[in-house]
């Protein structure tokens, strides 16, 4: 077994190991509170809530930047190389959850990973057409300019139908976590809390791997934060 799909041992003693560090931490509820801030302000549209929701959409672009790049160089479970998996992986933890014998993961698991990817790509399709849309009234997208009118139309309708797949996309994840919590009594909100999850036992896969340090992330996510606002400011 690889540390990739570092399995819960139910036999052996429980112990705490690392899952997810704090900046990880922080990305997941910025992201929750700047998310349901975009999709509320979008919705109701006014003139003072559509300057919020720029501002939330700009902050959005840089956490999604910053995750992108911690998804490299970040801790151990927070690396795409950790949880994204192919097909196989995918089909056989889809199979596993039906079995008894199904065992949890530590960190996001195949089908997981997929959902957080798929996460991603919808919130930079979202922040980045938003950049170029206008609603012909009050509010336009900072970059329109750059663009013809036909083309802020098009990226327009795309902001538009990527809201409902955005809205499609997190109510599977609120399932999936609140289907763990109750049939599989396995509770994944936990270690986005604290960052640490109990897990059973001394098993190869089981290594509590250090965190990566907290400052380089405090470093990328400035200079995400520095990228967005040279765009936006233009
Ligand atoms: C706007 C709503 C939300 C969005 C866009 C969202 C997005 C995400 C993303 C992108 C991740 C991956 C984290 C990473 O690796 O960096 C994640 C993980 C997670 N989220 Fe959310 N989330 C939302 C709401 C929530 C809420 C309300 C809860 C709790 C009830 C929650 C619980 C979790 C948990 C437990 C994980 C880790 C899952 C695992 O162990 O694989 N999320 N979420
Ligand atoms: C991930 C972040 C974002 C989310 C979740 C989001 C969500 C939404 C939603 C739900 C609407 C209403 C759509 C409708 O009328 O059916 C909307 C409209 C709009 N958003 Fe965003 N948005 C985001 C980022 C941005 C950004 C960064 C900008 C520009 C700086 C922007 C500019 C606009 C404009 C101009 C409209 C009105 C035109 C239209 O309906 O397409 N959005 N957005």
């Amino acid at each position: 077994m690889t540390a990739k799909s570092s399995r819960i041992d139910n036999v052996d003693p429980p112990r705490s190991v690392r899952v997810w560090d704090v900046p990880t931490r922080l990305f997941h509820w910025s992201l929750v509170l700047l998310v349901a801030t975009s999709l509320y302000t979008g919705n109701v549209g006014g003139l003072r809530e559509m300057d919020l929701h720029k501002l939330s959409g700009y902050a959005i672009l840089a956490l999604v930047l910053f995750r992108l790049v911690w998804g490299v160089v970040g801790s151990p479970r927070s690396r795409f190389s950790d949880f994204v998996r192919g097909p196989g992986a995918v089909i056989g933890y889809a199979r596993s959850l039906l079995s008894k014998a199904h065992r949890g993961v530590v960190g996001h698991n195949p089908m997981g990973g997929w959902s957080v990817m798929a996460m991603l790509a919808s919130l930079s399709l979202q922040a980045i057409t938003g950049l170029f849309s206008r609603d012909d009234i009050l509010t336009e997208g900072p970059l329109v300019r750059y663009v013809s009118k036909e083309t802020s139309r098009t990226l327009s309708a795309i902001h538009d139908i990527n809201a409902t797949v955005l809205y499609v996309l997190i109510g599977l994840h609120l399932a999936a976590v609140l289907g763990y919590l109750i049939f599989r009594k396995d509770n994944l909100i936990r270690p986005m809390l604290t960052g640490r999850k109990t897990v059973a036992a001394a098993e190869g896969g089981h290594q509590d791997e250090p965190f990566a340090r907290a400052w380089v992330a405090g470093i990328i996510l400035a200079a995400a934060a520095g990228a967005v606002w040279l765009v936006v400011s233009r």
